[in-house]
């Protein structure tokens, strides 16, 4: 890489994951993550306990961020990439926990304002979808992305990497919700998404049918099919659960998978678009990757799905996000105030 390379530092602080990520030239060099394991006894993230773990994570994670890049770069063992060449600090600005956004915004404004460089606002949700960007196999604009976490679900149709549009998103759950709200109802640990994952590659999905929403467009809702679970459970005899775990799990993925993928089958057909990816979290269910590669084969899609590290929350995607930002001269003030809010 060349010494004027266009070198990024990125901060992610909006939920449960303290990350830093440094892309130079728009080719990821590190992307380090801190999970907090705190939230696991309260069965969800307590966003007071996210502010004080990002507090006291950022700056070992920042650090281990310009270590890594500093390896990738082929520096000396235990060389940082030094903070000279920088040409940009990124941060995600919307939408998360206001608290947890707040630690990373202040820590990147703080080293902004330190070494004179510009200070990039991103998207977390238009980062989870430019994750697509980041491995050598890459989607061609236009392409649709079905964004699944914990906190989101939307169908993006994204034009260039700066001219996203929502075609369709959840009204009520996000599809993570769903499989951990359903996995709390079944006596699993939060979160329990990836636990239902598991039984379900040892039940049958059809065992149980559970309720299917009738939303129209290319909106989503879950809310009614955690009540159809729940109704469902009431009327069981005591231990139903124990003696029928892996089918509870595999008919309550089935269904879930089922409503993303048709959705995302419509969007498709819709707009006659067939680079299609998949983005967040929840794109690490087994029972959506399969349905995902089957579907896309049987209407001649080309499918994409970033590695895991990268569907998950973390900085690498922002980092992606800030290159295309920097490159377009999209910079924010000091001022720039972080929002909870998935508009902003
Ligand atoms: O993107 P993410 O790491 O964080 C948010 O931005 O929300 O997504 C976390 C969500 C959680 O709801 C978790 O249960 C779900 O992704 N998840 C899964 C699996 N792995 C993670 N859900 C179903 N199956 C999985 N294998
Ligand atoms: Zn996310």
């Amino acid at each position: 890489m060349l010494a004027d390379s266009l070198f990024i530092l990125a901060i992610e602080s909006s939920c449960d994951e303290t990350s830093a990520a440094v892309v130079g030239d728009g080719k990821v060099l590190s992307n380090e993550i801190a999970t907090q394991a705190v939230h696991a006894q309260y069965g969800g993230v307590v966003p007071e306990l996210a502010s004080r773990a990002h507090m006291q994570n950022m700056v070992p994670v920042v650090d281990a961020a310009l270590l890594r890049a500093g390896q990738s770069m082929g520096m000396p063992a235990g060389e940082k990439l030094p903070l000279d060449r920088l040409k940009a600090i990124a941060f995600t600005q919307a939408p998360g926990l206001i608290g947890a956004l707040l630690v990373g915004a202040q820590f990147a404004k703080s080293l902004a304002l330190a070494l004179n460089l510009p200070l990039i606002g991103v998207h977390h949700m238009q980062a989870h979808v430019l994750a697509n960007l980041i491995p050598e196999h890459q989607p061609r604009f236009p392409f649709l992305c079905l964004t699944v976490s914990g906190g989101h679900t939307q169908i993006i149709l994204a034009r260039s990497p700066l001219d996203l549009e929502v075609l369709g998103e959840t009204i009520d759950d996000a599809a993570g919700e769903a499989f951990d709200k359903s996995a709390k109802l079944l006596g699993l640990p939060y979160p329990g998404g990836p636990l239902v994952d598991q039984y379900a590659q040892w039940g049958d999905p059809q065992a149980f049918v559970f309720a299917e929403p009738q939303v129209p467009g290319l909106d989503f809702s879950f809310s009614g099919l955690k009540t159809s679970i729940l109704y469902f459970l009431q009327k069981q005899e005591p231990g139903f659960i124990a003696q029928h775990l892996p089918d509870l799990c595999a008919s309550i993925q089935h269904r879930i998978v089922n409503i993303l993928l048709q959705k995302l089958k419509k969007a498709a057909r819709q707009t006659g678009v067939k680079q299609i990816c998949l983005a967040g979290g929840v794109s690490a269910n087994s029972g959506l990757r399969q349905g995902f590669e089957a579907l896309g084969k049987k209407e001649g899609w080309q499918t994409f799905l970033p590695d895991f590290q990268y569907c998950t929350d973390n900085a690498a995607m922002i980092a992606m996000t800030a290159h295309y930002k920097y490159l377009a001269k999209d910079f924010v003030g000091l001022d720039a105030q972080p929002s909870a809010r998935a508009v902003w």
